[in-house]
């Protein structure tokens, strides 16, 4: 990190960086931690959900321009945390949080059952190699992590530059019976409350085609 960036880290955790119990590495999450989401936000109100969050630059947006939402950053990029909880300074975006954590963990414990009105994931591979595949975020058992924090009518947002995960991403989601495409084409429409980051105009620049996809949480039986 920069020292710009260890001081907003030091300085601004209290405020927006969540406590999270452990297990053996030092971004798991231990089993029986749980979001107190009205404790953290003083409130109770729509979450949203970010996993690989980067920099922030989709959430603090979000989460300035939706002051009624509160937002959770999920990140295992300490550099990236860091940019994001200065992004919130600026924005005055004071209905955000973040976690140090690797994100299906997050969603296997750490966020309640049946909490959340949107889960993003945007540009998820930071590693499109081959043998960096097994790696991916997106992959069979990731939509039962899902399913699991998702409201019933809950959103699941997402979008990749990279046209094989895009299809991988499409095939694990399809499969999921506690999810319904919300899209009519190929391909869902570009989602407008995603700011353009760097990843998404690194990708169009190169040639790649942008694909957005978008799920319905299926009501719970
Ligand atoms: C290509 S970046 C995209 C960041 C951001 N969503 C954007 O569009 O600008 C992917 C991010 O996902 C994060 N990430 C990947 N796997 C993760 C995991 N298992 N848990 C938490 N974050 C993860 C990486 O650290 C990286 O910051």
């Amino acid at each position: 990190m920069s020292d710009a960036q260890e001081r907003a880290f030091a300085e601004l955790s209290d405020r927006y960086l969540l406590t999270v119990p452990r297990g053996a590495a030092s971004t798991s999450v231990h089993p029986d931690a749980r979001l107190d989401a009205a404790g953290e936000y003083g409130r109770t109100a729509p979450l949203i959900v970010e996993v690989g969050s980067g920099q922030g630059h989709a959430i603090v947006h979000a989460a300035a321009t939706r002051p009624r939402d509160d937002f959770l950053a999920v990140e295992v990029f300490r550099a990236g945390l860091a940019r994001t909880m200065l992004g919130a300074e600026r924005a005055g975006a004071h209905n955000l949080r973040l976690v140090e954590a690797n994100a299906p963990e997050v969603l296997e414990h750490f966020v309640p059952e049946a909490s959340v009105a949107e889960l993003w994931v945007f540009f998820p591979d930071p590693w499109h190699k081959s043998r960096h595949v097994k790696r991916r975020l997106v992959k069979p058992g990731f939509g039962a992590l899902a399913e699991r924090v998702l409201k019933d009518g809950g959103m699941l947002r997402l979008a990749t530059d990279w046209e094989d995960y895009a299809l991988q991403i499409r095939e694990v989601l399809d499969d999921e019976s506690g999810f319904e495409r919300d899209f009519a084409g190929e391909w869902a429409p570009r989602f407008d409350g995603r700011v353009l980051t760097s990843f998404e105009r690194k990708g169009a620049a190169q040639g790649r085609a942008i694909r957005d996809l978008a799920y319905r949480r299926r009501p719970r039986r």
